[in-house]
């Protein structure tokens, strides 16, 4: 048996549909804080469980006769509370009998002190020592992020970010979702790392030119300091605590995070992810999952 947790979620949700259509005859529960919210989902043969991370007597329930888990992480923002939330349940699945655990998790870059990230690859190696097999997704930034920034760009007439000569690979949960399927399905992926990566990587030059092309008008990316940075976030009505965190993701830009794409994607599904640009181009026309 197969339990996807976070499938309410919209990636979890996206994961679900990619498994029953490459497995529609395996067993499948999910498990959500939710249960109406997946009524659609009993409705076609899923075994809905109701769960909270924050409650182990209902993840060990829900965790009854499952063999492999997809452990989807929550959007908690503080690192050290992700890696409390995350390792009790990984204790309960190796303590119940669990064998595979599949962690969707972030990239990472060498070196790089930004623990919003590193709390996830704290997670994966908290996994790993419950003595289950692993499986460690380390995904991109999604497309619908960087797409934001095009937005906003086209409303500010310029693309200012502090990313100096940056490029990412961001990637859509659509062309995530196959990816971790395939791992949900089949044998053979324990112990693996993959990197869930867009196609290809795109500068923030790139990213104004397709603002250009959305506003009809030119819109130049200019590379500014954090200073100034912070004063655009907190004009914008970024909450002030929030903007420690949005410049520690430029930071990991200028680093390399999220920029190397790797082709992974492909070798798990067959299919390349799509090309970026025209991934974030989806995410603005409304048109990507
Ligand atoms: N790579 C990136 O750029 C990026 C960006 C944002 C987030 N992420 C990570 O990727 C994850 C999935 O992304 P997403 O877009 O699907 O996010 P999402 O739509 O916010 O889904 C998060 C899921 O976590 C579940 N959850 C939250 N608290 C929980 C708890 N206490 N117990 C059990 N489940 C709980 C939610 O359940 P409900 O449906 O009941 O609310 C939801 O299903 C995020 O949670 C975050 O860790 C990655």
């Amino acid at each position: 048996m197969l339990l996807i947790t976070g499938a309410n979620g919209k990636l979890g949700r996206v994961i679900v549909e990619e498994v029953l259509r490459r497995a529609p005859d395996a067993p499948l529960a999910v498990s959500v804080r939710d249960a109406s919210a997946a009524a659609d989902l009993a409705a076609r043969g899923v075994d809905v469980r109701q769960a909270d991370y924050h409650d182990l007597d209902s993840i060990r329930a829900a965790l009854a006769g499952v063999d492999r888990l997809l452990l989807m992480p929550t959007p908690a923002p503080d690192p050290d509370a992700r890696v409390a939330e995350m390792i009790p349940v990984a204790q309960a699945a190796a303590e119940v009998g669990v064998k595979h655990i599949v962690y969707p998790g972030a990239a990472e870059v060498e070196g790089l002190d930004f623990p919003l990230l590193s709390s996830h690859t704290r997670v994966y190696d908290a996994i790993v020592a419950t003595g289950v097999q692993a499986t460690h997704l380390r995904v991109n930034i999604y497309a619908e992020l960087i797409a934001g920034e095009v937005t906003g760009a086209v409303a500010a007439g310029e693309l200012a970010a502090p990313v100096n000569g940056a490029r990412v690979a961001p990637v859509l949960r659509e062309d995530i979702a196959p990816a971790i399927a395939a791992v949900l399905t089949q044998d053979g992926h324990e112990g693996k790392t993959y990197d869930l990566t867009g196609q290809d990587a795109v500068s923030w030059s790139q990213l104004a030119e397709l603002a250009s092309a959305r506003a009809g008008k030119p819109v130049p990316y200019r590379s500014i300091d954090d200073t100034e940075a912070a004063a655009r976030l907190e004009a914008a009505g970024i909450p002030a605590p929030f903007v420690p965190a949005m410049l520690g993701f430029y930071a990991a830009y200028r680093a390399g995070w999220s920029g190397t794409p790797s082709g992974h994607i492909e070798q798990l599904t067959g299919r390349p992810a799509t090309p970026t640009l025209d991934a974030i181009g989806a995410v603005l026309d409304g048109t990507a999952k």
